[in-house]
């Protein structure tokens, strides 16, 4: 398990590029996903990719955690020029993912959602998450609940019985959990209330404050742009925006993403 991951000063002793790409493409048979897609995300800050749908928002993301592989270009991950040879690559390097459909087990608990995916499997042993015993993994889950402020009812009941919102910060908190560089959302607001979803996109401010980079897939403008220190929009497979949050509003990132002008970079 990696170590976890403590409250610093963004910036120190941290990578500058958290994780980036330059000049990714990739077609699909007839369908040029991605043509010239740059990004880069700092340690400590929130980034928002926004585009229309089918601008290839997802695709990006999967070429990042090495799901997909580039036709061209590479990706950055904590200032060095990577390769990566699937999803587990990515993960070694200190990024995860919270996918939209969050991949949780709605019958197992808190706990061993967190540590899904992550397990240790010994010959003769059965199932050991990285030799922790159950205690231990409980006291790990509640630590990064607790790092981030997320308060649950209990650990030890299903996933299943938690609200929509209280399950997206449980994937939140598992993805920071497992992260020592960068995590990477992909619609993470989608199926939430507006109450919800105001308190995960608080969530990702906290989480760059823990010194990783926040990379977040969204339609949600108004709410994201509030939290998000840089923007970048997609348009059809192109990075066609990279600013400072700040410096934009709603409807100019709107008209960026339906291609109704091009703003200089
Ligand atoms: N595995 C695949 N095979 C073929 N085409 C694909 C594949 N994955 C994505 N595409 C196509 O690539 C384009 C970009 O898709 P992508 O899912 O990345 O868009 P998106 O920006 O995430 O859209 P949305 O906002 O709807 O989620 C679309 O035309 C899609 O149909
Ligand atoms: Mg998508």
């Amino acid at each position: 398990m990696q170590e976890q991951s403590t409250d610093i000063r963004p910036g120190e002793g941290r990578p500058s590029i958290a994780i980036g790409a330059q000049n990714l493409a990739k077609r699909f048979g007839h369908v040029q996903a991605l043509s010239d897609a740059s990004i880069a995300v700092r340690s400590g800050e929130v980034v928002a990719l926004f585009g229309d749908n089918g601008a290839g928002k997802s695709t990006f993301l999967k070429m990042l955690l090495g799901i997909v592989r580039p036709d061209a270009g590479h990706v950055t991950i904590a200032d060095e020029q990577v390769e990566l040879n699937g999803v587990r690559d990515a993960q070694r390097r200190g990024v995860d993912c919270v996918y939209q459909d969050l991949a949780q087990a709605p019958d197992l608990t808190v706990v061993d959602n967190m540590f899904l995916g992550h397990e240790l499997v010994r010959p003769g042993l059965g199932r050991l998450f990285g030799g922790l015993s159950r205690n231990e993994m409980r006291e790990r889950a509640d630590q990064a609940l607790r790092d981030l402020s997320i308060k649950l009812p209990s650990l030890n009941r299903p996933v299943s019985d938690l609200s929509g919102g209280q399950k997206q910060a449980v994937a939140v908190a598992k993805a920071v959990m497992w992260s020592s560089t960068a995590v990477l959302m992909d619609e993470p607001t989608a199926a939430l209330g507006a109450r919800q979803s105001e308190i995960v996109c608080d969530l990702f401010r906290t989480v760059a404050s823990k010194g990783l980079g926040v990379l977040v897939v969204s339609h949600d403008l108004p709410r994201v742009l509030k939290v998000a220190d840089r923007v970048v929009v997609l348009w059809r497979g192109e990075t066609v925006l990279d600013s400072a949050a700040a410096e934009l509003t709603v409807p100019d990132v709107v008209a960026t993403m339906v291609g109704y002008q091009k703003a200089a970079s």
